[in-house]
């Protein structure tokens, strides 16, 4: 397949991004956290071939995106009042409520499930895009399934030049990693995905909000993944990742006495200048929001360098770190070296 790449969201683009997407097609969008990977989300067969683009499993819900706050009522069964309180405080921007399914959505979306994840994204292009199609997208990130997420047009471009029908440049994602997922469907507000919203602003908002205990641990051996997401090996490079615990001193000299020509350090930006292997610094040691900005490309950028191993600091689990660590402990596979 041809894929058409738009190097400006011009308001051509958008307007044909938008005709793609109307016909049953697949577009890879800006957002404010990841590129996604759009279809629309009432076409069961447009869905589908998002699941063959990845290669992702069948199991695996996709969130359903939305351009005004009033167009989540007609997805879902209700807007309970946490809803609503949530979308006043973060909406638009990078928060997925969970919530009973209304019949519009088909079965594809949420791949068999009762529940429906919808955001309302809040960058300029997806709302224009969300507007132009004129139906809610049904998307994930637009990476291979397992890869990093896309935080940029070239990313996506690696990963589906080929597999779908159009990519649109918007620059840069701000967020860097993917929105906060909370489930609104049980009896306690749960988080099952930590991002740019955190445990903490979502209880500033809503009280009590329980924390999945996948969001920083593994899923444990036969359990069920409230988020089936959680469950796959996700996030990775080609280059096996090792987590380091331990202060930033040990850190570097850990690294120095166990690094060769194929290993990089994913590091703090002011301790570049004292490793000996090659360094790929991702911000300040307590700038949380430029590591997650700059995360997933950095772990790319270790394959395109043609790493075999990085090393990373084990992410502090608050505030926007606590998304740092959910990510990087997968691309990880749980591997902490203490040092
Ligand atoms: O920032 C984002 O959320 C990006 C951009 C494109 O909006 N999208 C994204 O989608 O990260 P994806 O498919 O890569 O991740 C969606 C996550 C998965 O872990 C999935 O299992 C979970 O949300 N999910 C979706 N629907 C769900 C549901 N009904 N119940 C539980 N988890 C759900
Ligand atoms: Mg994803």
């Amino acid at each position: 397949m041809k894929t058409e790449f738009f190097k400006e969201p011009t308001a051509g683009a958008i307007e044909r991004v938008g005709e793609i997407l109307r016909a049953g097609g697949l577009a890879a969008i800006p957002t404010e956290t990841v590129y996604g990977l759009a279809a629309n989300a009432y076409d069961p067969d447009a869905v589908k071939k998002i699941f063959e683009a990845k290669g992702r499993p069948g199991d695996n819900p996709l969130i359903v995106h939305i351009a005004d706050v009033s167009e989540l009522a007609p997805l879902v069964q209700k807007v309970p009042a946490s809803a609503k309180k949530l979308a006043a405080a973060f909406w638009p921007g990078p928060l997925t409520m969970i919530l009973p399914k209304s019949d519009r959505i088909p079965m594809e979306v949420t791949a068999g499930l009762e529940t429906v994840a919808v955001r309302y994204p809040s960058h300029p292009v997806a709302n224009a895009i969300i507007k132009a199609a004129g139906v809610p997208l049904a998307a994930p990130s637009a990476n291979l399934s397992g890869k990093p997420s896309p935080t940029s047009a070239r990313h996506v471009f690696e990963d589906m030049n080929g597999r779908i029908d159009a990519i649109i440049d918007g620059g840069e994602c701000s967020v860097g990693v993917e929105s906060t997922v909370v489930s609104l469907a049980g009896k306690t507000p749960r988080l099952l995905r930590p991002g740019a919203v955190t445990l903490e602003m979502l209880r500033a908002v809503l009280g009590e909000v329980e924390m999945d205990p996948a969001v920083t641990d593994p899923l444990a051996e036969g359990a069920v993944a409230s988020s089936p997401g959680m469950k796959y090996k996700h996030y990775s490079p080609k280059a096996d990742v090792f987590v380091l615990s331990g202060t930033p001193e040990a850190f570097v000299s850990y690294i120095n006495s166990h690094c060769d020509e194929t290993t990089a350090a994913l590091c703090y930006d002011e301790e570049a200048a004292k490793l000996s292997c090659r360094t790929v610094p991702i911000g300040k040691e307590f700038d949380f929001l430029t590591q997650a900005h700059l995360l997933f490309d950095a772990l790319r950028k270790c394959d395109a360098l043609g790493m075999t191993r990085v090393f990373a600091h084990i992410p502090r689990k608050e505030g926007v770190s606590l998304a740092i660590y959910n990510r990087l402990m997968r691309a990880a596979g749980f591997k902490v070296i203490y040092v």
